[in-house]
């Protein structure tokens, strides 16, 4: 392109050129970078790897999410960054691994006196910095505090409307309208307040309508879409679905419905919302300008038997390191953009906030990050830069690190443990009552010939490449924490019962008197 450049510089005065070649000589991530695109970020909740029609779940439905699958990039190897809530969504959000934030040990709870420290950037201020619109519907988990001190609000997020933190963290209330008084199935936690929806940072339902909640976040995206279509607004928003964690609920058209129960009600509820979403896009004509990336914060809570999710053939699930409790479905769709297919390149949700900086022209903090820019992958420009992924427990320390690693083909396991939220299945490894248990060597599978973990190679005849592969993963292990600062934990500050919302201040006694009629 060079010569061919030179032979017709002289047909126009230089100056004139450049600005006329600038765009086309720069990558096509810069290209779209400059365009500023909108993002549509879904996240669902306790949905595991093989949940989905288009992963292989025989009696799902889930049509619209199967759709984005034919139509946009379907991820094999896509990794969340926790095998819980609250650590999972600062990686997210943040970029950076969950014991850098201290986002740990464990979740928030209502009355945490923690959250996700101020000094992280999200990816919200990163685009509200490059002026985007930010909004954030859903689940927040990331934190309270005193006076809403870590609410979305304060992390970047010009509108919230959601819940602080898991629905199942307040009494068990009405789930669906039919039938009606339908009670959770076991139980929720007691002996906190009601489960609060917020607006911004007011109350404005306590306990929240569960079976109203959904068309509700529907309507509050179509509003913000809508308004930013109008403005000429570039914008993130944020769906972080309850959906599908326990209790499951569904309104009135879904509750009830499907093939699968009351699980498949709610899956079948956050498969039509995204489909809403998307309807809400081509309706402003935004769909060619917008990036929809549908992910899970971790693996299924089989714990819930038949009302938990499922991780498909993976090993295990919620709350563990092995896949099962990691690996999720991931769907990247942006019509005309990111060509249909499937890919086997290894990512995570660390990537989100890199990618999107990148795609938007934004700025990356001055903070030690652990993503990768995946506009290349997206793009069909390149390949994913991420070579390992590093799997830390619900409790890390930094004496142990990492339980787990994976580079390439391959996943070393240091440490495993069981996990409650992985109990019921048949694989005793998998339960809570299994210990932490060292492994000197580790554990080393093949991931692509054996995806469910079940053959360790080094207790058959392991070849030269599995053996150089072990080396490999012990030198990444050693330069993750060579780099890596565990943060002051969040979650450690324990709990300060007077920080619970309540939409009724000064009633008592409380917790139970936090009620107040719905708006
Ligand atoms: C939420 O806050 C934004 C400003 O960040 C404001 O524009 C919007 O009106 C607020 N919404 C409500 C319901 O108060």
């Amino acid at each position: 392109m060079a010569p061919q450049g030179r032979q017709h510089a002289w047909l126009l005065p230089v100056p004139l050129l450049l600005p006329l070649l600038l765009p086309l000589l720069l990558p096509p991530a810069v290209r779209a970078a400059a365009a500023r695109p909108n993002f549509v970020l879904v996240l669902a909740d306790d949905l595991g790897f093989g949940d989905l029609g288009s992963y292989g779940h025989p009696s799902s439905a889930t049509p619209h999410l199967d759709r984005l699958a034919a139509r946009g990039l379907r991820f094999t190897d896509f990794y969340s960054s926790a095998a819980v809530c609250s650590p999972s969504r600062a990686a997210l959000l943040t970029g950076r691994l969950p014991v850098r934030s201290g986002v740990f040990p464990g979740v928030f709870a209502p009355d945490s006196r923690g959250g996700l420290p101020l000094a992280e950037l999200t990816v919200a201020e990163l685009l509200r910095e490059r002026g985007y619109a930010t909004a954030m519907v859903g689940k927040w988990h990331l934190g309270v505090g005193k006076d809403g001190a870590f609410l979305p609000t304060r992390q970047g997020f010009d509108h919230f409307l959601g819940i602080p933190y898991s629905h199942d963290q307040g009494p068990c209330q009405n789930l669906t309208c039919f039938p009606p008084d339908t009670k959770c199935f076991g139980t929720c936690d007691q002996g906190v307040v009601a489960v609060p929806l917020l607006w911004n940072e007011s109350i404005v339902q306590q306990p929240v309508a569960f079976p109203e909640l959904v068309p509700r976040y529907g309507r509050f995206c179509r509003d913000f879409i809508a308004r930013c279509a109008r403005l000429r607004l570039p914008f993130l928003l944020y769906y972080a679905s309850h959906h599908t964690h326990y209790p499951q609920f569904a309104s009135r058209d879904f509750a009830g419905r499907t093939r699968r129960g009351p699980f498949g009600d709610a899956l079948a509820e956050f498969d039509h919302s995204v489909g809403e979403l998307l309807r809400a896009l081509r309706e402003h004509g935004l769909e060619s300008s917008t990036l929809l990336l549908v992910t899970s914060d971790n693996g299924p809570s089989t714990l819930r038997m038949a009302r938990g999710g499922s991780a498909g053939h993976l090993r295990c699930g919620k709350g563990t390191t092995y896949e099962g409790g990691m690996r999720e479905p991931a769907l990247a769709y942006w019509p005309g953009t990111i060509a249909p297919g499937v890919t086997h390149e290894l990512a995570s949700t660390l990537d989100v906030l890199p990618t999107l900086a990148a795609l938007a022209g934004a700025a990356l903090p001055a903070l030690p990050l652990d993503g990768a820019d995946l506009s290349p992958l997206l793009l069909g420009t390149g390949a994913s830069p991420r070579r390992a992924v590093f799997f830390f427990p619900p409790a890390p320390d930094p004496q142990r690190g990492p339980f787990a690693v994976r580079l390439g083909r391959y996943k070393a396991h240091y440490f495993t443990q069981g996990s409650f939220h992985s109990d019921t299945t048949p694989d005793r490894a998998c339960h809570g009552l299994t210990p932490l248990t060292p492994h000197l060597p580790p554990l080393l599978f093949d991931l692509e010939a054996d995806p469910a973990e079940n053959y360790d190679l080094l207790q058959g005849q392991p070849g030269p490449e599995a053996l150089q592969a072990l080396k490999d993963i012990a030198e990444q292990k050693e330069l993750l924490l060579q780099r890596l600062h565990f943060g002051e934990s969040q979650i450690g500050k324990g709990r300060d019962p007077s920080l619970q919302l309540c939409c009724n201040p000064s009633c008592s006694p409380k917790p139970s008197c936090c009620r107040c009629s719905p708006q």
